[in-house]
């Protein structure tokens, strides 16, 4: 009862509820051998017991009746676990096949793993982003997997299906998302000191905000208020532009996620934590203290230059 309780709620990595058609080739398959296997245990444990206890030994009894060897026994206990194996072979295989083959009718995106975040690249919309995947509902969607430096694994739970991300080595994950919302991933290959600070989200919209979305991602943000331009000349005067892309700015730098619209993001710093202006504060403020071993180093920023970067920051929607 207590580990069933496990499966009392819905929880965000879950694999167990699918929300895509690749999810649920894994599920469907899941399911097949879960009831075989249930079966098997149920008729073999049944048999075992009955046979404890109808067979044991009784003071008195005398030796029980000697044979040796059942030749109907022995090709029955051949053939059936034959069958049982062959029944899930078959449509293991299939999945496979169907889950190793690269789509050719999808949206196409390139998501590179790096230490410990995730870049996105829209590639026939011209859009970069970071540690967030925005698609719209129903539509297949073919990710094309790199990394930057070690080997990483990208992986959404609810879309199933989980793919290395090798360096010098391109791997392909697609999946439809058949409802919208929010869905959690995760690098699920260990890749240095903050491997379990490398999340990602999948932002499933409708067709027609997904229009808007890149609609707004294609043009340059620029900050409206004082304080947000204030920002942008700090961003301009500090070691930011060296790391990270603005468009529309002079900040062309690429060993940084690309900010041109960070302030859209749902999520910071590889995901870690919801994008609200005190988090992005807490970021700025000491990246290496909330992500440890973070290449984004500690800029000794002064709480006035923070506050009006943040403000530039999330002006970028
Ligand atoms: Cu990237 Cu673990």
């Amino acid at each position: 009862m207590l580990l069933l309780s496990g499966c009392g709620e819905q929880y965000v990595q879950t694999t167990l509820a699918p929300k895509s058609d690749f999810g649920w080739m894994i599920q469907n398959l899941l399911i097949l051998i879960v009831i075989l296997a249930a079966i098997v245990f149920v008729v073999v444990e049944g048999v075992l017991i009955y046979a404890i206890f109808r067979f044991r030994g009784r003071p008195g009894a005398p030796l029980p009746n000697q044979v040796h060897g059942n030749t109907r026994l022995e090709i029955a206990w051949t053939i059936v676990p034959v069958v049982i194996l062959v029944i899930i072979a078959v449509p293991t295989v299939q999945t496979i096949f169907a889950a190793a083959e690269v789509p050719t009718d999808a949206m196409n995106v390139r998501v590179v793993g790096r230490q410990w975040w995730w870049e996105v690249h829209y590639n026939d919309l011209n859009i970069t982003s970071a540690n967030e995947l925005v698609v719209p509902v129903g539509q297949k969607v073919s990710i094309d997997l790199e990394s930057a430096d070690v080997i990483h694994s990208f992986w959404i739970p609810q879309m199933g299906g989980k793919r290395d991300v090798v360096p010098n080595h391109v791997n392909n994950l697609w999946f439809t998302p058949e409802k919208t919302g929010v869905y959690y991933g995760q690098c699920a290959e260990y890749c240095g000191t903050s491997h379990a600070n490398m999340r990602f989200r999948l932002v499933v919209v409708t067709q027609d905000e997904f229009d808007n979305w890149v609609k707004t991602q294609q043009v340059p943000a620029t900050p409206t208020t004082e304080e947000a331009k204030r920002g942008a000349e700090v961003f301009a005067q500090s070691a930011c532009v060296g790391c990270h892309t603005i468009d529309g700015t002079a900040a062309k730098g690429t060993s940084g996620p690309n900010l041109s619209h960070v302030g859209s993001r749902k999520a910071l710093a590889g995901g870690i934590m919801d994008n609200t202006p005190e988090n992005m504060a807490r970021w700025l403020k000491d990246p290496p203290g909330v992500k440890p071993g973070s290449l984004m180093p500690n800029l000794n920023l002064s709480d006035s230059d923070i506050s009006a970067l943040v403000a530039y920051l999330e002006s970028l929607k």
